[in-house]
């Protein structure tokens, strides 16, 4: 058994419009030393997902299905059970790391408070704890710098603080939803080799959400892509890349200038996602789909696989995939 399964989770908000299917029947797994990129436009339920996983979604939203995390199910548990595993085996980084910050304390008291919460130990052992895991995060002169106010570090050392905080008490698994959106290109890069050292290091199992297809290149092992609350592919990141067998991942990609695409005009998915509230039958891309046919309107496509049991796709159509060029039937990208 993986260390965390996920499986057919749905997440339903009740709102004054009607029910809001956000995460529709997704499943999926990660494993000890494993990063899981976990890719999708703003809206598809990528955070919904792991705030779920977390615990940190509202009572009155409905949660089906099965997490299970090295063998405890933590669905319907009590509150107060569920903090053991937030941030404590589980831990958790966002995108904005200013506004999880808390710009009155310094750092070191910060990373100190996080370890403290969940181990009996003085506050001096805690901002030694908060030195080592500056330390581990790639911070220079960790032992001054756990005495800075978060207004003092760039964005990027920001996010780093962060990285570092959610690593307090050795977590087995780390969920990064979009850590380097926020930030420039270079300090991406930077960021998210930090968290490939860490998982060398620690054998950590990683989530990696982010809406940008580049982002998990070479950090996953596998890749879920995520459409209007369902995966609708999930394979070896290899797979994603050179077999993809999903439409929407094909658009994707196309959006991304990349070795795959060398030379290729850059491609974009018109139109919007479909609304979550009363979701009709068929395939929610149809209507987006360059390849849509009359059964994809009236039948929605499972996952299934294709060609290899490892690489599964929700596509009436994937079996034929392999022989269109799909990419060049979405719209050129304008060049303003
Ligand atoms: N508390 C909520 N109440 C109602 N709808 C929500 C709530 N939180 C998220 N949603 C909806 O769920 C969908 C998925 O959101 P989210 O997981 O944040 O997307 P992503 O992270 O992929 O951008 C969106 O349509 C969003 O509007
Ligand atoms: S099922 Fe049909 S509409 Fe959906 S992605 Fe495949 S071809 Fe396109
Ligand atoms: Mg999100």
């Amino acid at each position: 058994m993986a260390l965390l399964e996920v499986n057919n989770l749905n997440v339903r908000f009740p709102t004054e419009d009607g029910v809001v299917h956000a995460v529709r029947d997704v499943s999926f797994s990660v494993d000890r030393g494993e990063v899981l990129g976990i890719v999708g436009e703003s809206g598809s339920g990528k955070s919904v997902t792991n705030l779920a996983i977390m615990g940190l979604l509202a009572r009155s939203t409905r949660i089906d299905g099965s997490i299970m995390y090295d063998g405890s199910e933590l669905v319907g548990l009590p509150r107060s059970q569920q903090t053991k595993f937030r941030g404590n085996e589980i831990g958790m980084i966002f995108q904005d790391p200013m506004t999880s910050l808390n710009p009155v304390y310094t750092v070191g008291w910060q990373i100190a408070e996080a370890y403290r919460a969940h181990n009996k130990v003085s506050k001096q052992q805690g901002i030694a704890r908060a030195v080592e895991l500056l330390d581990l995060v790639g911070i220079p002169q960790a032992v001054k710098r756990v005495h800075s106010y978060p207004h003092e570090f760039s964005g990027g050392m920001r996010q780093r603080v962060m990285i570092a905080m959610s690593m307090a008490n050795n977590p087995q698994v780390l969920i990064a939803d979009e850590p380097t959106t926020a930030l420039d290109v270079t300090v991406q890069a930077q960021i998210l080799e930090t968290l490939m050292e860490i998982k060398e290091r620690t054998n950590i199992a990683i989530v990696l959400i982010t809406h940008d297809l580049g982002v998990v290149a070479g950090m996953a092992d596998r890749v879920m892509v995520m459409y209007a609350g369902a995966a609708v592919e999930i394979a070896p990141v290899d797979e994603i890349y050179y077999r993809p067998k999903m439409p929407y991942t094909i658009g994707l990609l196309g959006a991304i200038p990349s070795e795959a695409s060398d030379g290729k005009k850059l491609r974009q998915i018109r139109g919007t996602t479909p609304s979550l509230i009363n979701m009709k039958p068929g395939c929610p891309f149809s209507p987006r789909c360059p390849l849509v046919q009359d059964r994809c309107l009236t039948q929605t496509p499972t996952l299934e696989a294709v060609d290899n049991p490892a690489h599964l796709a929700a596509c009436h159509r994937r079996a034929e995939i392999e022989s269109i060029d799909v990419r060049a039937l979405f719209a050129p990208e304008v060049v303003a």
